[in-house]
């Protein structure tokens, strides 16, 4: 699932450390079938958590999977006291017209205001689910490359 999902591959040893450092990590499984795994790691001393990875088996998708997943993620962070999840939503195959902007002269506002959707770029399933964007890092994977900078605060203040 996270090699077909991310463009790199993914060695058992690779997710087992990943699943190991998980501050909390949940499947979903349906009739014994893994089809969704989520995982949050610590940052900022568990008060935020990164969300890393979201990912749910290629032909369970757009079932409302990927949102039950999160919801229940989130409701276990929550009984955990973490306050913020923030993730990173890399766009290296140009799924958002982000690439056509240039940041070092154009507004980051304006840039904010101006994102679209080009060819389902998963930001706006964030979108859905109560994430806002807080940033952009240009260039993070490559020129015209970027990470996109999402997040969601879990508790009412
Ligand atoms: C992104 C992902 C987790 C979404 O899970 P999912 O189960 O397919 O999503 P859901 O069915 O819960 O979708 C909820 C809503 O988000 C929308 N949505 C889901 N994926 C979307 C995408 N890639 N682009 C735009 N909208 C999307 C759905 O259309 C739905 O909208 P609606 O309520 O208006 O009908 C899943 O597609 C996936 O595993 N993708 C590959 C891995 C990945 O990109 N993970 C995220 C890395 S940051």
């Amino acid at each position: 699932m996270m090699t077909e999902a991310f463009n790199s591959f993914y060695s058992t040893d690779d997710i087992i450390k990943l699943v190991n450092k998980s501050f909390i990590s949940l499947g979903y499984i349906e009739n014994k079938i893994l089809i969704g795994y989520a995982g949050l790691l610590e940052m900022y001393s568990n008060i935020t958590c990164e969300l890393h990875p979201l990912i749910i088996k290629s032909e369970y998708r757009n079932m409302m999977v990927g949102s039950k997943l999160l919801k229940e993620l989130e409701r276990e962070a929550k009984l955990k006291n973490v306050l913020n999840i923030m993730l990173g939503s890399d766009d290296e195959d140009y799924k958002t017209n982000l690439h056509q902007f240039n940041f070092n002269n154009t507004d980051m506002s304006y840039i904010l205001n101006n994102i679209k959707n080009i060819n389902n770029h998963p930001y706006e399933f964030y979108q859905k689910n109560g994430y806002k964007i807080v940033g952009i890092f240009p260039n993070a994977n490559g020129i015209g490359k970027p990470d996109i900078w999402l997040w969601k605060q879990l508790i009412d203040i």
